[in-house]
């Protein structure tokens, strides 16, 4: 059985009540900790910057910062948030314009010592990924459209985790899958059933007691 792994999304955290959360989330069995930056440009909403990322690292120290980039040019802001404490870097596929350009941004955010992955849209082929599986330590499957939280998971997202799925076990790669967007207690068990290894849930998990609703994901 592959060991599923829950990412709290900070984007529906309560920042007012900020360190009773980041407490809960500490105690909770949510080892990954999903921080979705966005430019308003790639997508049609704004939200945080490399120094809120700095307060997550002090706040949740054992969690595992997984970095979701939602903006133009990704490039830019590798350094950043490495130097913020990301342990892991996302970005997608589509802010890039060629080939090259994502083996590029794949290497250097290697060369900082962390985890990198590619992120696909919910348009967008599974095949696009096969030619950066053997250089991507993940690979976020987007189930809804980026840019907001409590959205309808689409089920669409469901075939291309199942074609990844096969690829990276065909070839015996270390690459995990990630889904993002929609993940509650039912669409859970539809994503760990076609072979997702990482579940990103942002309203489901803030909207009732954190230990208790990861608890639920991981059933
Ligand atoms: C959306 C973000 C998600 C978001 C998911 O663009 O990438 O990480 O927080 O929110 P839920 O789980 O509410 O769909
Ligand atoms: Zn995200």
């Amino acid at each position: 059985m592959r060991k599923i792994e829950i990412a709290p999304s900070v984007l529906s955290l309560d920042y007012s009540i900020f360190e009773k959360q980041c407490a809960d989330l500490n105690q909770s069995l949510a080892n990954y900790l999903h921080f979705d930056v966005m430019d308003g440009h790639f997508v049609p909403n704004l939200t945080f910057g490399p120094d809120i990322l700095k307060g997550f690292r002090k706040a949740c120290p054992d969690m595992i910062l997984d970095v979701h980039l939602m903006i133009d040019h990704p490039d830019m802001f590798v350094e950043s948030f490495v130097k913020a404490g990301a342990d892991l870097i996302t970005f997608h596929y589509e802010a890039c314009t060629s080939h090259d350009e994502i083996k590029k941004i794949l290497e250097k955010i290697h060369s900082y010592g962390i985890k990198a992955g590619l992120v696909i849209k919910p348009k967008t082929d599974a095949q696009v990924l096969f030619d950066f599986l053997d250089q991507c330590d993940l690979i976020l499957i987007m189930s809804v459209e980026p840019g907001f939280g409590g959205q309808k998971f689409m089920e669409s997202s469901l075939d291309k985790v199942k074609i990844l799925r096969e690829r990276i076990d065909a070839y015996d790669l270390p690459c995990l899958i990630e889904i993002d967007g929609g993940i509650n207690d039912e669409t859970a068990i539809l994503a760990k059933k076609a072979g997702v290894d990482v579940l990103v849930a942002g309203s489901y998990v803030f909207k009732g007691d954190i230990q208790k609703q990861v608890n639920e994901l991981l059933k």
